[in-house]
């Protein structure tokens, strides 16, 4: 028997990375698969086979989570199309690095906009539902960096940490209802995301990882399974990082 059997999960953001590796270790515990991406093309579509493939239902969603009114109707659509909304995993997120005194205000909002209202829209749109079920747990994809920051990184940091304060501050609001939330804070993990960074980078993070080596999309979707399944149930409002211990 899996772990989410007969719960339905929304994972935003899906349709490849850390998203996608969510998507399907979900459904090989069981849980039908509701993803969202800002457009649902031919690699999105081969998802949701692969996610099939597991026996569960599943359907990407062309939605962009930081609006408002898009994600209303698109968690509407879901619920309608689902039945339920047991899981949230807030994962859509973009970078736009620069330091501080070269940032422009459109790289500042969007990376507010996409990393941190998208998980507002969501919850705001998602709780109802969890409330009246009085069960739901929520998954917001924070960063090492929103808890040590980043030079070069303030938007990103800064739209983590946000995170990191959305999922403590849910978690005292709905504990009582039966919601629970937490974060996870990835630290390099091998994705479409890192994988623009130079090797000098990439080195450089790599002598600071106990583990010596850069995470999987797979690491990080066991620990979001954990959080989203009934193992988790007396967890809540905490932060887990999965970095190979680059920051203990
Ligand atoms: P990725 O770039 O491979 O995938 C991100 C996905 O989000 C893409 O499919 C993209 O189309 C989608 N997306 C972007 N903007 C969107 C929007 N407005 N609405 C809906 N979907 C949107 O990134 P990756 O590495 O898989 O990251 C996933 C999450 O994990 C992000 O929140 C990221 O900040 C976080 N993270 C990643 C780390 C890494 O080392 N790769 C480390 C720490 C956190």
């Amino acid at each position: 028997m899996g772990l989410l059997n007969g719960k339905t999960a929304i994972v935003t953001g899906a349709a490849r990375g850390i998203g996608k590796a969510i998507a399907l270790k979900f459904a090989s515990e069981g849980a039908n698969v509701a993803f969202t991406d800002l457009v649902i093309d031919e690699n999105a579509e081969k998802t949701v086979k692969e996610i099939e493939a597991f026996g569960v239902k599943a359907k990407g969603y062309a939605s962009n989570a930081a609006n408002f009114a898009e994600t209303e109707t698109v968690v509407n659509q879901i619920k309608d199309d689902f039945g339920t909304i047991d899981i949230l995993v807030n994962n859509a997120g973009i970078t736009k690095d620069g330091l501080m005194m070269r940032m422009s205000e459109a790289q500042w909002d969007a990376v507010i906009a996409v990393n941190l209202k998208s998980a507002f829209n969501f919850i705001h749109a998602c709780t109802p539902i969890m409330m009246r079920q009085k069960n739901g747990s929520i998954i917001n994809m924070a960063s090492v960096v929103g808890v040590h920051g980043n030079a070069g990184q303030c938007n990103y940091s800064a739209s983590k940490a946000g995170m990191i304060g959305l999922a403590k501050s849910i978690a005292q609001e709905l504990g009582s209802r039966g919601v629970r939330a937490n974060a996870i804070a990835p630290g390099f993990i091998i994705t479409d995301m890192t994988a623009k960074l130079s090797d000098e980078v990439k080195e450089e993070w790599s002598k600071k990882i106990p583990l010596r080596r850069g995470g999987t999309p797979e690491d990080v979707a066991d620990v979001a399974t954990f959080l989203a399944s009934d193992m988790s149930s007396y967890v809540t409002g905490q932060v887990i990082q999965v970095d190979g211990g680059m920051n203990m």
